[in-house]
C-alpha cells in the first residue's frame, strides 16, 4: 500500500466526470487499498479517486473514528464501486469538509438517508443504506464522482 498525493482546490480533475470501473483486477484492488490507506493517514471519513488524481468511480468510506466520538455504532471500511444512489429520504444540515479543501468547512444540506447500489473490488453488486453521518459521506462522495464539490453547496462557511 502507499500514500497517494491528495489533489487540491483548483486541479481540473476534481471538477470532471469519472468513468464507469470495467475491470476488477488487481488494479483496481492497488487503487483501493492505496485510497484507504490515504484516507486514514489524512484523519479523513471519505475519499474519492478523483481527488488521488483518478477518474474512474471509486470511492473509500470510514466513518468509524467520527461515529466513536457520537457514540454510535461502528461501520467499518466500506469501498464502493461504480456507486449509484437510488433512494434518499430526510434533510440533515451540519458541518461538512473535504480533504482536497483543507481549510473550509460548512454548513451543507443532505438527505438523512439514503440506499447506494454499488459493486464491490470483485465486481459483485450490494446495496448500503446509511443514515446521519454515513448519508453525508456517501453523497458528498458520489457528487467527487461526476465533478461535483462540497463548496457548491455550502449555505454558510463555518471554523473548525
Ligand atoms: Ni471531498
Amino acid at each position: 500500500m502507499a500514500i497517494r498525493e491528495i489533489r487540491k482546490e483548483g486541479d481540473e480533475i476534481l471538477y470532471k466526470k469519472c468513468k464507469e470501473v470495467k475491470n476488477f483486477d488487481n488494479k483496481l484492488c492497488i487503487l483501493l487499498d492505496d485510497m484507504y490507506e490515504t484516507m486514514k493517514k489524512n484523519d479523513g471519513v471519505g475519499l474519492a479517486a478523483p481527488q488521488v488524481g483518478i477518474l474512474k468511480r471509486v470511492v473509500v468510506i470510514d466513518i468509524s473514528d467520527a461515529d466513536k466520538r457520537k457514540n454510535l455504532p461502528e461501520t467499518g471500511k466500506i469501498e464502493l464501486v461504480n456507486p449509484e444512489i437510488t433512494e434518499e429520504s430526510g434533510e440533515q444540515t451540519d458541518d461538512e469538509g473535504c480533504l482536497s479543501f483543507p481549510d473550509l468547512f460548512g454548513k451543507v444540506t443532505r438527505p438523512y438517508k439514503v440506499t447506494v447500489k454499488a459493486q464491490d473490488r470483485n465486481g459483485k453488486w450490494f446495496k448500503l443504506t446509511g443514515e446521519g453521518l454515513l448519508a453525508r459521506a456517501i453523497c458528498h462522495e458520489v457528487d467527487h464522482l461526476d465533478g461535483h464539490v462540497f463548496i457548491e453547496k455550502v449555505t454558510e462557511y463555518t471554523k473548525r
